[in-house]
């Protein structure tokens, strides 16, 4: 059941789930368990913005960046993204949610782009939630395939007739509401390559807490935070609009 949303609430959350690896070696364990234990709180995450009445939250799962690991671990990466597509969507699907991967899913192995096509596919009509899961993502990346895109879709079109608005609809989040907030776990306050043209009004919450340890009450504190942003979009405060 979706709960009414207030005004005050984002539409569209994006989190940097940052930390596993130092959430791992502060329990003496290997790093990719830490991503193991990151990976088993999404569920219930999606779940929580589903009641919330968010309508869409994309995730940083692996950036253009990530590929410099050691390929232990980005094969580690790989595997928990195929267990995830395979076990949880199933779940998470019945219950409203949409999947979309964006990111250069061409960079996966063909066995894991079919799986994000049928999961995409199987729940393409599902309206309760977007779920976005940014995997081979950076935002660099993003803004090329726009202008790319934008051309295949407008052969021979001058390039000066592009504008903010084209380029928009071309972004791999072309369907999904602006960006509200942007949240990123783990200590480090830095964007990372990710959501670079659509976070240029989000609202920017840092938190230290360690991705595996980023649960519900967690997710309320950033909201509750948010709901206390005044979002001036460049205009003056309101108060001082009034008295003009
Ligand atoms: C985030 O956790 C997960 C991915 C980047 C895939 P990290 O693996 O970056 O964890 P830390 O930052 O090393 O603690
Ligand atoms: C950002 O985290 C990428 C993801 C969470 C998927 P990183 O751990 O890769 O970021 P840096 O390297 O510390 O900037
Ligand atoms: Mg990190």
């Amino acid at each position: 059941m979706t709960t009414h949303t207030p005004p005050t609430s984002p539409r569209h959350i994006a989190i940097i789930m940052d930390g596993n690896g130092r959430w791992a070696q502060k329990q003496h364990m290997p790093r990719t368990v830490g991503h193991a234990k990151g990976a088993a709180g999404v569920k219930a995450l999606v779940q929580h913005c589903t009641k919330l009445g968010i309508q869409c939250l994309t995730l940083f799962a692996f950036s253009t960046e990530n590929w410099s690991r050691p390929a232990d671990e980005v094969s580690i990466l790989m595997n928990l993204f195929v267990q995830y597509l395979e076990k949880e969507m199933g779940a998470l699907a019945a219950t409203g949610v949409r999947l979309k991967v964006i990111g250069d899913v061409a960079g996966f192995a063909p066995a894991l782009q079919s799986r994000i096509r049928a999961a995409e596919l199987a729940t393409q009509n599902n309206q309760t939630i977007i779920l976005a899961v940014a995997a081979n993502y950076g935002g660099q990346w993003d803004v090329v395939q726009a202008v790319k895109n934008w051309q295949t879709a407008n052969p021979g079109a001058d390039l000066h007739s592009l504008t903010q608005a084209h380029l928009a609809q071309h972004l791999s989040t072309a369907d999904m509401p602006d960006l509200d907030l942007l949240i990123r776990t783990g200590g480090e306050q830095r964007i990372s390559n990710f959501l670079l043209w659509q976070a240029a009004y989000a609202e920017l919450y840092f938190t230290d807490v360690l991705w595996p340890e980023f649960g519900e009450s967690e997710l309320n504190k950033a909201l509750h935070w948010y709901a206390t942003r005044e979002r001036r979009f460049g205009k003056v405060p309101q108060q001082r609009k009034e008295i003009a």
